[in-house]
C-alpha cells in the first residue's frame, strides 16, 4: 500500500516548499518508498538533513547483517543470469536506463541539490554525466575489444578475450550522490556485471531514487538484482562489503584514510580495489596568460560545489609578475559570488554539507592565519537571510610559500595562493603534495605548456593535466582519477571498463603436433 503522499517527509522550511517536495518525491517514486520513514532517532534509521536549512527532510532505515546478506546474495545469483547476456543486448538495457534518466533529470537534479547543496545547474549537470556514461556504456558494449597477437609456435593462434568479472561494489561519498556510481554501474552492467552500491549516509536520498530508475528499468527488461543499494554504518555494511568474497572489486571514493582502509582489506584477500581519494589540486597561472579567461575558470574550479569536488581547485600558482593582478580580479570576483539557496536561480555557491564541514572550513582558515597566510577575502560562515544552512564565505589566503594546512585536503572553499619565477618550480610546487589528482596550467606560451605535459614526465605529477581548462568539471569521456595519495583508480572514459573485467589469455593449437614455447623440447 503506498501511504499518502509526503507522509515520510519533514517540513524543510526551505526555498523548496513542502508540497513541491512531495511532487518531487513522488516524482521519483520515493512516496511510500520501504527504505523511507519519517525523521527521528528511531534505532536502525539515518536522518538526512537539508544542508541550506539544518532542517530534517527525511529517515532512511538502515540494512542490518541479514538485510546485507540478502542483498548480496540476490547480487551474486543475478550477475550468473546477467553475464550471459550479450553485451550489446546488455547495452539496450543501458540505454532504457539512460533514457529513463534523461525523463528524470530535472526532478533528480533537484534532488541533488536538496540533499547536497548544489546549486540547481550543477545538480542537473550531474545527472547529465549520467546520461553521458550511460551513452558511452552502450556505445562500448559493442566495443570490449580483446586482440590477437602472433603466436612463435606454427599452426597455433592466440587470443586474449575480457570476460565478466562478478558483483561490483561502489562506495561513493556525499558530493557526488548520483554520477559517481553511474560511472561505475553503467559500465559494470555493459561489462556484465552487477552492482552492490553502498552510498554515503549523507546523501542516501539521492541513491535510492537512482538505484530505483536503473532497477526498475532493468527488472521490467527480465533483469532483476542487476542493480542494488546497501545502505548502513561503516561497521555493519561497509567492512562487511569490503571483507565479502563473493565481490571481487571495489571501487571507492572518499578520503585518503577511507581508501587505505579499503586497499588493505582488498590487498589481504587478493581483491581488486578502484580507489578514487582526495586531492589537492592547483592550478598555475604563467606570465603570459590569458587573465579573462583564466580568471573565471579558476573561480568556477575553486568555488563551484562551494569547494566540495575532489577536483576542486585548491591551489593557486601564480607567476610573480601578475601576482598582484590575479588576486585583485580574484577577489573582485569572489566579492559578486552570490551565496544562497542552491535552488534560486542567481545563486552560484551553496551551503556546505554540514556543521562539522563548516567547522573544519573555519579551523583550516585559522590555521592558515596562524601559518603565516593573509585571508584576502572571505574565511567566515556567510550569512543568508532566512536560511539557517551551512553557509561560508569561500575564502583565498595568499602565503609567501606553501604552509602545512596548503598541503591538506579541506573539503570547502579554500584557495591558498603561492608566486613562482621559474616554471620548474612551479611545476614542483604543484607536484608538491601527497595527493595527484588533478592539475591546470594557464599560459599562450606552447614551451611552458608542454613542459607541464611533458612526455618524460617531468610535468605535473597528476592524473589529470589541463591546458587553458580549471582543474574540475572533467567531461566522461576520459579515464577519471589520480596518483600518490588519490589511490590510482581510474573510472569513467577511455579504457576504465577494463577494470571491470578479468582478461583471458587463450592459445589455440589448431595443428596435429605438440609444440611448446620458447622452442622446449621435451621428447
Ligand atoms: C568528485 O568530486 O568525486 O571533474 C568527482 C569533476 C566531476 C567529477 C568530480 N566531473 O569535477
Amino acid at each position: 500500500m503506498i501511504p499518502p503522499r509526503g507522509a515520510c517527509l519533514a517540513h524543510p522550511a526551505s526555498a523548496y516548499p513542502h508540497a513541491m517536495l512531495s511532487d518531487l518525491f513522488s516524482a521519483l517514486g520515493l512516496s511510500g518508498h520501504p527504505r523511507l520513514t519519517a525523521p527521528g532517532d528511531a534505532q536502525g534509521t539515518v536522518t538526512v538533513f537539508n544542508p541550506t536549512t539544518g532542517a530534517p527532510i527525511a529517515g532512511v532505515r538502515l540494512d542490518d547483517a541479514d538485510s546485507y546478506e540478502r542483498t548480496v546474495a540476490s547480487s551474486a545469483a543475478a550477475f550468473k543470469a546477467w553475464r550471459e547476456v550479450p553485451a550489446p543486448v546488455r547495452g539496450q538495457v543501458v540505454r532504457a536506463i539512460g533514457d529513463e534518466f534523461r525523463r528524470h533529470k530535472d526532478a533528480l537534479g533537484d534532488l541533488v541539490s536538496l540533499e547536497v547543496g548544489k546549486i540547481r545547474s550543477e545538480g542537473r549537470g550531474e545527472v547529465q554525466e549520467t546520461i553521458d556514461i550511460a551513452d558511452f556504456a552502450v556505445g562500448l558494449s559493442r566495443q570490449l575489444y580483446g586482440l590477437t597477437m602472433p603466436s612463435e609456435r606454427a599452426n597455433h593462434s592466440m587470443k586474449e578475450q575480457w570476460l565478466p568479472l562478478g558483483p561490483v561494489g561502489v562506495i561513493s561519498a556525499f558530493n557526488f550522490p548520483n554520477a559517481v556510481w553511474a560511472w561505475n554501474a553503467m559500465l559494470a552492467a555493459v561489462c556484465g556485471d552487477t552492482t552492490i552500491w553502498k552510498p554515503s549516509l549523507l546523501a542516501p536520498l539521492t541513491a535510492i531514487a537512482s538505484n530505483a530508475i536503473a532497477d526498475r528499468v532493468a527488472s521490467s527488461m527480465g533483469h532483476p538484482g542487476v542493480f542494488s543499494l546497501v545502505i548502513g554504518t561503516d561497521d555493519v555494511v561497509g567492512e562487511r562489503l569490503i571483507a565479502d568474497p563473493r565481490v571481487p572489486l571495489i571501487s571507492a571514493t572518499g578520503s585518503t584514510r577511507m581508501g587505505r582502509r579499503v586497499g588493505q582489506v582488498l590487498a589481504q584477500r587478493f581483491g581488486r580495489a578502484l580507489l578514487e581519494l582526495g586531492g589537492n589540486n592547483a592550478a598555475i597561472v604563467h606570465h603570459d596568460a590569458d587573465l579573462a579567461m583564466a580568471v573565471p575558470a579558476i573561480v568556477f574550479s575553486a568555488v563551484g560545489t562551494a569547494g566540495q569536488r575532489c577536483t576542486t581547485t585548491r591551489r593557486l600558482i601564480v607567476h610573480e609578475r601578475i601576482a598582484d593582478d590575479v588576486c585583485t580580479r580574484l577577489v573582485a570576483a569572489y566579492k559578486t559570488i552570490r551565496i544562497g539557496d542552491p535552488l534560486a536561480d542567481a545563486t552560484l555557491v551553496g551551503p556546505l554539507i554540514n556543521a562539522r564541514a563548516v567547522d573544519a572550513f573555519l579551523h583550516a582558515v585559522e590555521s592558515a592565519r596562524s601559518q603565516g597566510g593573509t585571508v584576502l577575502v572571505g574565511g567566515q560562515r556567510a550569512r543568508v537571510s532566512g536560511l539557517s544552512g551551512h553557509f561560508v564565505e569561500p575564502a583565498i589566503i595568499r602565503c609567501d610559500r606553501p604552509i602545512p594546512v596548503s598541503c591538506e585536503e579541506t573539503f570547502a572553499p579554500i584557495l591558498y595562493v603561492f608566486t613562482y619565477s621559474d616554471i620548474q618550480h612551479a611545476i614542483e610546487l604543484n607536484n608538491q603534495v601527497p595527493q595527484g589528482l588533478s592539475s591546470a596550467v594557464f599560459t599562450d606560451s606552447l614551451r611552458v605548456a608542454e613542459a607541464f605535459l611533458s612526455p618524460s614526465g617531468s610535468g605535473s605529477d597528476c592524473g589529470i593535466a589541463n591546458v587553458n581548462a580549471g582543474t574540475s568539471g572533467a567531461e566522461i569521456g576520459g579515464a577519471f582519477g589520480g596518483e600518490k595519495e588519490t589511490g590510482g583508480g581510474r573510472e569513467s572514459g577511455s579504457d576504465s571498463w577494463k577494470v571491470y573485467m578479468r582478461r583471458q589469455t587463450s592459445t589455440i593449437n589448431w595443428g596435429t603436433q605438440v609444440r611448446l614455447a620458447q622452442g622446449i623440447r621435451f621428447d
